[in-house]
């Protein structure tokens, strides 16, 4: 089933200059990049994106710490397109905790450390890059960041050689 997930690298991954990097791991893997933009969220868009939902589950600090997090630089949206795109974006990204990403995995690669070492510091767990974890996320997500103008319908070479 193709599906469209939404990724965005958070704001150490531009301040580091990883954005190619992490563009290419995707595209490698014959995703298609159906919409992409840089900007600096605000409160308002990062309330909607870290909802209320992340605080009943991971605590009020937690949410504060993603809000601010999110809102420190630039960051860049993006959706992917793809077969099963949800899932395999999320294998691409590697687990939420980069302690546990395997290398190979964006987390796993560009970044390291634990949930617990965040929690002691009281800091973010800066795993460089969000992806949709399923196909409920992906379609609230989407629509906090893009309008259905800003994504586009093409095919890519990946496309005419594999998918029909
Ligand atoms: S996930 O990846 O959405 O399925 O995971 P989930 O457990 O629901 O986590 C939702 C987001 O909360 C972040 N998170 C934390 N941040 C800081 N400290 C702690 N302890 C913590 N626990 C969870 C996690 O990174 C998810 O945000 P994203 O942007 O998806 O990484």
């Amino acid at each position: 089933m193709i599906q469209r997930t939404l990724v965005l690298i958070k704001p150490e991954g531009v301040k580091n200059a990883l954005v190619g990097k992490i563009l290419t791991r995707f595209e490698d893997a014959g995703l298609k990049i159906v919409g992409v933009k840089m900007l600096w969220a605000d409160e308002e868009k990062a309330g909607q994106h870290y909802t209320q939902d992340i605080a009943d589950k991971h605590g009020e600090r937690v949410r504060n710490s993603l809000l601010e997090y999110i809102q420190e630089g630039p960051i860049i949206a993006m959706v992917i397109e793809g077969v099963e795109a949800i899932a395999t974006v999320r294998k691409i990204v590697g687990p939420t905790y980069p302690n546990e990403a395997a290398p190979g995995t964006i987390r796993g690669d560009f970044c390291h450390v634990s949930r617990d070492y965040a929690n002691k510091k009281k800091i973010p767990v800066r795993n460089m890059i969000h992806a949709s974890a399923n196909e409920k996320d992906a379609k609230n997500e989407i629509p906090i960041w893009f309008s259905e103008s800003d994504l586009h319908t093409y095919k890519t070479s990946h496309d005419m050689i594999n998918l029909s």
